[in-house]
């Protein structure tokens, strides 16, 4: 059966904050279609929890200068600076954008958007933590969306929901749409269009223990990786320190915006040692290390591999004193306001009542450093001397401005969703405005619709669950917190081994509606080649920096590293890596200190 065809200005992938925020404003200027695999409100987005940075200073002094500091900081001096700069400044005016659309911020007593204490953001003058993380209790990403979805309604933005996008329709220098698949009949669609965004998310399922929902399987970055775009810093991926154990559910840094603290074992406050000054609120490569080697010393709680999350009022106040914030102090009540999501969680999930007693906690693989490169503008790029493949966008997780560097700091990606989204949206109404709608070319569903009747028809035996445990397992024992030469080169060729036996999968369900099975053995096909581009690209960089921590070379080494992957994959399925210079700003690069 032929696909079939609907034609809009702009086609974006992905209903999360980047693609609903560039969905309205791109609908200020061309017709929009929205295509994602998930209804618009189930998005990924809506899992962040603690808060939107934005230097507002509602309540003490802050300046987004500041804040560009510590994003800079924060990316151990690889993010581009220049791209910080527009992260920074263009959040202030985005976050005021969101509380107009009617977004029901927390206040401060004096009616200002209430902001929470996140790690890594401080004030430059004294080192410690300042309130930047706007928030609505602690389903900020959430409301993002329901704020957004309902703009988008408003805007008469076309939603295609339930259409899982498997590839792009690329014409030499160009874009012409993208093929999905309708999840409830199974047919074919061609998007046809100008412009085509990818806002579609990212790939935590490559690992064991994720914050990451199911969907998260980097579609969209592995579209692109066989459509001859490469796919920039992958090594770098961010592990939040506090998942719930063994769950990888996200318990917020908020917890420790609103005074909870990190204990081991021996009820030793263990971030006083890792991190001097700004101690639980250390970003989150330094925070998951520093997890880690507490249980590696035998200081895990109950012997395991856990450490505690403490935010009763008791240890609160305690810590709050010491700390030399006497004038602070919460109750019961107040957490139950502020966090009201990260209680239910931990009651439901775990029987464990976090005003009255501590939280198990693990670092849990949670964002993508990495992904499809583009300029600050949200071109996507497609070669070291930053070409731009005209027409094609990238925002959010999925892409690499680069404005994370090695590290992201929290609250950072819904600014990037906002800021960078909202980007997104304009750039393609201009391009839109003066573009031409280029032929769809002849036949350009047919190389994937043979890929999904080869997947349907094969009786190789292999179940894709084993070999989407086994990527699990080796990602999550060779390409974790810490790495060794010979442990990522093991993932390396491990990960090679099973894309050679996804040849052989076999899918049991033979149907066309609905069938999750198929999409999903389509779905580890992306994550198989992301695993394997993250593991190439990090067995490469022989430094310590941010998220990709070696024990074999533990110093950053600026001389020979101060540099950007950029990994091609090649006609035959290996892998090709190239280097583009960071852009350094007023911040030259020094050791971090905390
Ligand atoms: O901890 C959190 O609430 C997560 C936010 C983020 O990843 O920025």
């Amino acid at each position: 059966m032929k696909p079939i065809v609907h034609t809009h200005d702009a086609i974006i992938v992905g209903a999360g904050g980047a693609g609903l925020m560039a969905a309205l404003y791109a609908s200020r200027g061309a017709d929009v279609a929205v295509v994602s695999k998930l209804y618009p409100t189930r998005s990924h987005t809506g899992a962040a929890q603690g808060g939107v940075g934005a230097a507002l200073g509602n309540d003490e002094e802050d300046h987004w200068e500041w804040h560009a500091y510590d994003t800079v900081k924060g990316s151990d001096y690889l993010a581009d600076q220049d791209a910080v700069d527009v992260l920074a400044k263009e959040a202030i005016d985005a976050v005021i954008e969101l509380e107009h659309m009617g977004l029901p911020f927390d206040r401060f007593p004096n009616g200002k958007i209430s902001q929470r204490r996140f790690g890594g953001h401080t004030n430059k003058d004294t080192g410690k933590p300042v309130q930047r993380a706007c928030h609505a209790a602690d389903r900020t990403g959430h409301m993002i969306l329901q704020t957004l979805y309902q703009q988008c309604i408003k805007n008469k933005v076309n939603f295609y929901d339930e259409f899982q996008v498997v590839d792009l329709i690329r014409e030499g220098d160009t874009v012409r749409g993208v093929i999905a698949v309708e999840m409830s009949t199974g047919d074919f669609h061609i998007f046809h269009g100008k412009a085509v965004l990818f806002a579609s998310g990212g790939w935590g399922r490559c690992w064991e223990v994720t914050s990451n929902a199911h969907s998260l399987t980097g579609d969209g970055a592995a579209i692109c990786l066989r459509r001859g775009i490469p796919l920039e810093d992958m090594e770098f991926f961010q592990f939040h320190p506090t998942g719930i154990f063994k769950l990888g559910i996200l318990i917020t840094e908020g917890v420790r915006g609103e005074g909870g603290v990190l204990l081991n074992s021996e009820g030793e406050r263990f971030m006083d040692r890792y991190a001097p000054t700004i101690k639980d609120l250390a970003s989150r490569d330094v925070v998951s290390r520093a997890i880690y080697l507490e249980v590696k010393a035998g200081r895990g709680v109950n012997g395991q591999n856990y450490v505690h999350l403490d935010v009763t009022p008791e240890t609160v106040n305690h810590y709050f004193k010491q700390d030399g914030y006497a004038d602070r102090s919460i109750t019961r009540e107040y957490i139950e306001e502020k966090l009201p999501d990260i209680a239910d969680f931990t009651r439901t999930y775990l029987g464990v009542d976090p005003v009255k007693e501590p939280m198990p906690v693990q670092p849990t693989a949670h964002y993508a450093m990495g992904g499809i490169p583009t300029n600050a503008d949200t071109e996507v790029i497609i070669d070291a001397n930053n070409t731009v493949l005209t027409g094609l966008y990238a925002a959010g997780e999925c892409a690499c401005v680069s404005v994370h560097g090695a590290n992201r700091l929290g609250t950072n990606s819904l600014v990037d969703l906002i800021v960078f989204g909202r980007r997104a949206g304009m750039k393609m109404a201009e391009f839109c405005s003066s573009a031409e709608l280029l032929p769809l070319p002849e036949d350009s569903a047919a190389e994937v619709m043979a890929e999904f009747d080869r997947l349907l028809k094969s009786d190789g035996g292999v179940k894709p669950h084993d070999v989407r445990v086994a990527m699990q397992k080796t990602m999550t024992e060779n390409v974790s917190v810490f790495r060794l030469q010979e442990s990522m080169d093991q993932a390396v060729v491990d990960l090679k081994e099973l894309r050679e036996k996804f040849k052989q999968v076999t899918v049991e369900d033979k149907g066309k509606r609905f069938n999750t099975d198929l999409l999903e053995t389509w779905e580890l096909d992306c994550l198989l080649q992301l695993a394997q581009v993250t593991a190439v690209s990090a067995a490469a960089r022989t430094e310590s920096r941010g998220a990709h921590a070696r024990d074999d070379y533990q110093e950053r080494d600026d001389e020979n590293w101060l540099k950007h992957t950029l990994c091609f994959m090649k006609e035959d399925g290996s892998f090709e890596l190239d280097y583009k210079p960071v852009v350094i700003g007023r911040y030259e690069p020094k050791p971090r200190v905390y």
